[in-house]
């Protein structure tokens, strides 16, 4: 699959999630098969550009190629500042966030009503589109809601001026995260342009992969949640649709390495205070439907060092390597991912506090 001139090295793409797809998750998930990544949304506000949480957000240092960034806003005029300003601290792709309703992001009221205003989308593509020299993408879902999907609209709109790929999720806005994904919207949207896709929504396991790309004739997957706690999905999936077959889960010497690094990479990006606090829900999602889980948790929320939790991490994979060589999940789905799909909720929600829960309903 390609976005503009690079080539990706798989069609797997992890997809944005604020407050999760931070430089050290994104370059996990590269590490584990991704083939491409795209950042959580940075603000086209500049006057939110001068936060710690924007400046991490524009820190690309020893990412993967391409880098790509995603913004969001709803003044044309400002997501092309906001491009261009990206591009300069080395943004190689820009992705333009269709369903950014967060009105702190956004500053504006525009938020859910953007996939609905058509004129201004269009805009705000025309305006990017010409900002930058890299490819611009757009992340959207099918239309506001299920009366007026506008997806097909949309993306020849976009593919006419000049837009390079597209990612959807195949709900509407008004659907959340609830209810089944609409496959047949994507395979729609797919046939009436040209330019790649990626199909998103649901896709938790390597055999949805499957089902979701004979389904949809997309080019590409993306993938959030089913990602979260278990980045190796992306091998998982790549591994099944070249081969058919299936991959164990990791060692757990091997999840024990990768986490840990992992750690140590996200105490560094964050700094000790906010990492700990930030990981805490890393921590939960890994370990999540494996024995000792709940105790874990206990013991990694209330630490307030990195050591603490380290160590707390050690002792987790020693118990673990008694039960066996390799993680063994209670179920092959996490029972949090199937209260979350069940009952509506946008994600898992139990290891921690939920900073970005108003920007996950958004997109
Ligand atoms: C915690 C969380 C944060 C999200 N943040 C963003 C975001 O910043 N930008 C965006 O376009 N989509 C965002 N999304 C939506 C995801 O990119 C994706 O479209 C959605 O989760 C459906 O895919 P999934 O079923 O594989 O999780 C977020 C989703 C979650 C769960």
């Amino acid at each position: 699959m390609r976005i503009g001139p690079h080539v990706l090295p798989n069609p797997l793409a992890v997809a944005p999630m604020a407050g999760v797809t931070d430089r050290p998750f994104r370059q996990l998930c590269k590490r584990l098969g991704a083939g491409y990544a795209v950042s959580e949304m940075v603000a086209a506000n500049p006057r939110l550009w001068a936060t710690d949480k924007s400046r991490r957000r524009t820190d690309h240092a020893g990412e993967v190629a391409p880098i790509a960034v995603q913004i969001a806003g709803a003044d044309p005029a400002l997501v092309a500042d906001a491009a261009r300003y990206n591009v300069d601290r080395g943004a190689e792709i820009i992705d333009i966030n269709l369903g950014c309703p967060a009105k702190k992001v956004c500053n504006a009221a525009a938020g859910s009503a953007l996939l609905s205003n058509e004129p201004l989308v269009q805009s705000i593509v025309q305006a990017v589109v010409r900002a930058v020299a890299v490819p611009v993408t757009l992340k959207l879902r099918t239309g506001p809601h299920p009366e007026a999907r506008n997806a097909v609209r949309i993306a020849r709109m976009a593919e006419a001026e000049g837009i390079a790929a597209l990612a959807l999720h195949g709900r509407t806005r008004a659907c959340a995260f609830v209810g089944p994904v609409e496959y047949e919207t994507i395979a729609r949207v797919k046939q009436a342009v040209g330019i790649p896709i990626f199909a998103n929504g649901d896709i938790r396991t390597a055999a949805d992969a499957r089902r979701v790309l004979a389904l949809t004739g997309a080019d590409g997957l993306m993938i959030g949640r089913a990602a979260q706690g278990r980045p190796w999905i992306f091998r998982e999936i790549a591994h099944h649709l070249a081969t058919g077959g299936a991959l164990p889960p990791p060692t757990v010497a091997e999840a024990r390495a990768l986490i840990l690094e992992h750690l140590r990479d996200h105490y560094d990006f964050y700094g000790e205070e906010l990492g700990v606090r930030i990981a805490r829900k890393h921590l939960g999602w890994y370990t999540a439907g494996l024995p000792g889980d709940r105790a874990l948790r206990d013991l990694v929320n209330q630490a307030t060092t990195a050591d603490v939790q380290l160590a707390a991490m050690e002792a987790f994979f020693a118990a673990q390597a008694a039960v066996g060589e390799r993680l063994a999940y209670r179920d092959t789905m996490r029972d949090d991912i199937r209260d979350a799909t069940t009952s509506g909720a946008p994600h898992i929600d139990r290891p921690a506090a939920r900073p970005w829960a108003g920007e996950a309903l958004a997109a």
